[in-house]
């Protein structure tokens, strides 16, 4: 039997304390596009997604809404699954701080560190911002104090808390580092991980882990002290092995060897730091790798987010504009790793370039000219263009770097490989003319027009993780059949003989 490979990606899992807007629909639909990607390259894909439902700032958030947090949490929660179910996005199951399941595996997992000597009491005072649920060194601070993320003033906070022995880990974290950077990609973020670590050695502190109840009681419970609740971050990052069932479900011994976590650069450290240095300390491999992109930005240029008011919602901008539409500007317009600005305009352009102007103009052209020159059929087995090797060609090389950039998860970068053989094909149309051809050479013209159709399909197939929905139409209506996923050469797809008479325009400009 042909053991497929396995692969498990993760989003992070969001705060209850605002709606998703598109910030959280980046990832998500990153995360869904690599999903697609390694499902269609054959693998045997786990792909996780949920929400973040403890901490100080929930139960702030549902006071504000006069809700009791249970309400409110349950409410937000749902408003996440509901995005991504109408967003149409593949994930395999939707975890939440709040399950059982979850809580379990953390108490677990905290008592297996406590047994082991890693965890002790004692005091602490520190800078912590609610935003961040975490203290804040004086170097992340800007100028004037205040968090950069959130643009507040982080409080002044003293008690006695257990705290985790992240030092003793660290040292070790720092090696597999350097002796694998591709543990956390793109490497400005590894270097700055590597960056974080020495600061933290030179400060000497471990990790807070535990709130008094006194204080805030929404929360899992130490196991071993009931007057103490879990760290948010502690009890959030666990979830990339509760929503596997960890430590006895086929489900963990599987994907959890393959993980593969995607965020974006705000919670670099606790996943760049603390989470391998839990791991560590529980005696569990590390993940795979981490890959970290920038902040989409909004007006005034500041990360796109709620509590800022810049952010955009996500469903109704897909229901105007189109859910393929949308999932291809984020993963175009978003250098994976950099930070990029969202805008109407940016928007609207490169749906119109790319999509509709290329792509679409592409499609569209070359079906008028089949009906307009050949009596609207398609000719399966009219001869080959001379053209057709030059076509291959380009094809192998194109598919080559677009399997690279995807794996590297430079999305924008594997798209553009494909849009190389759209704008070849939109050149050919140009340079031969096939309005004259049916005058002068009408014998090479459906050879010609076939070329240029199969060219077309295939860069469709390798657009399939991005636009799901219209290279589905667009296959469903003039059926090919592809011997490959991702044709290599035009040979690996055969057209159908079918009669052209009307079809809608699938890329339309805005
Ligand atoms: O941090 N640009 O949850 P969160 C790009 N619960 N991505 C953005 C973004 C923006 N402007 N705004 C949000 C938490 N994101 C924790 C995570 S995981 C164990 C716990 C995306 O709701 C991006 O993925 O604040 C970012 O890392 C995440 O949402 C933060 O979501």
């Amino acid at each position: 039997m042909n053991e497929k490979t396995l692969y498990y990606i993760t989003t992070p899992i969001y705060y209850v304390n605002a709606s998703p807007h598109i910030g959280h629909t980046y990832t998500t639909i990153a995360c869904d596009t690599m999903a697609r990607y390694q499902r269609l390259s054959g693998k045997d894909v786990f792909f996780l997604t949920g929400t973040d439902e403890h901490g100080d700032k929930i139960v702030k958030a549902a006071e504000a809404m006069s809700k009791t947090v249970e309400e409110y949490t349950n409410e937000i929660s749902q408003e996440f699954r509901t995005t991504w179910q109408k967003l149409n996005i593949t994930n395999s199951d939707f975890i939440r701080t709040t399950e059982k399941r979850h809580q379990k595996v953390v108490q677990s997992i905290l008592n297996a560190i406590y047994e082991k000597g890693d965890i002790y009491l004692s005091e602490y005072e520190g800078q912590y911002c609610t935003g961040c649920e975490r203290y804040l060194t004086d170097k992340e601070l800007t100028d004037e104090g205040l968090c950069p993320d959130h643009q507040k003033k982080p409080e002044i906070i003293k008690e006695e808390n257990y705290f985790f022995k992240m030092q003793k880990y660290l040292p070790i974290w720092e090696e597999m580092l350097i002796k694998n950077e591709q543990l956390i990609r793109p490497d400005r973020y590894y270097k700055e991980v590597l960056g974080v670590i020495k600061e933290l050695k030179s400060l000497g502190e471990d990790l807070s882990i535990s709130r008094p109840k006194t204080r805030l009681s929404w929360g899992i419970e130490l196991p071993f002290d009931k007057n103490y609740v879990t760290y948010v971050w502690f009890d959030a990052l666990i979830n990339y092995l509760s929503g596997i069932e960890f430590p006895e479900g086929e489900k963990y011994k599987n994907y959890w060897p393959v993980a593969k976590h995607m965020i974006a650069k705000d919670i670099l450290k606790p996943h760049g730091v603390y989470w391998p240095a839990m791991l560590l300390a529980a005696g569990i491999s590390v993940y795979n790798q981490l890959q970290i992109h920038g902040y989409w930005l909004g007006w005034g240029d500041m990360k796109m987010s709620k509590s800022l008011g810049n952010a955009l919602e996500p469903v109704s901008l897909s229901e105007k504009i189109g859910e393929d539409s949308l999932r291809y500007f984020l993963m175009r317009e978003m250098n994976f790793g950099s930070d990029s600005r969202f805008s109407e305009e940016v928007l609207i352009k490169r749906i119109n370039q790319d999509l509709s102007n290329d792509l679409g103009n592409l499609l569209q052209r070359t079906l008028t000219m089949i009906k307009k020159y050949n009596e609207g059929k398609i000719s399966p087995d009219a001869e080959k263009h001379p053209l057709t090797k030059e076509i291959d060609n380009l094809l192998k090389e194109k598919a080559k770097n677009y399997h690279l950039f995807f794996n590297e998860f430079q999305f924008h970068r594997a798209l553009e490989e494909i849009f190389e053989i759209t704008r070849k094909l939109n050149q050919i149309i140009e340079e031969k003319k096939p309005w004259e051809m049916a005058k002068q050479n009408p014998a090479d013209l459906v050879p010609l027009l076939n070329t240029v159709l199969l060219g077309t399909l295939a860069a469709l197939a390798y657009l399939r993780p991005v636009l799901p929905n219209k290279t589905k139409e667009i296959f469903d209506f003039l059926k090919p059949a592809f011997s490959k996923i991702f044709p290599e050469e035009l040979e690996d797809i055969s057209l159908s003989q079918i009669e052209l008479e009307s079809w809608p325009i699938y890329f339309p400009r805005f």
